[in-house]
């Protein structure tokens, strides 16, 4: 996990997002981490194996760009 600043425009406090990865869904398009290398996590094939759970509120505009950014949808971004 990257540490330094960034522009990240969360309004709650205390928000953190969950995310979810659809592995029948990835192709290995490999976009979710160059939108979101903090967040996403791919395999030597470039298959998003990020495993399910709640992402960081400084990594969540991360996880909602790289999941925005999957031609396949395979990424489920939630509150
Ligand atoms: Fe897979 Fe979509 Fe990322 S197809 S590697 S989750 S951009």
């Amino acid at each position: 996990m990257g540490g330094h600043p960034r522009d990240v425009h969360a309004g709650d406090q205390g928000l953190t997002m969950r995310i979810s990865v659809d592995s029948d869904k990835c192709t290995g398009h490999a976009l979710c981490r160059a939108a979101g290398p903090n967040v996403y996590v791919l395999d030597e094939l470039g298959f998003n194996v990020t495993p399910a759970g709640e992402v960081p509120l400084e990594l969540a505009d991360e996880a909602v760009r790289g999941a925005l950014s999957c031609p396949e949808s395979a990424i489920t971004v939630e509150d």
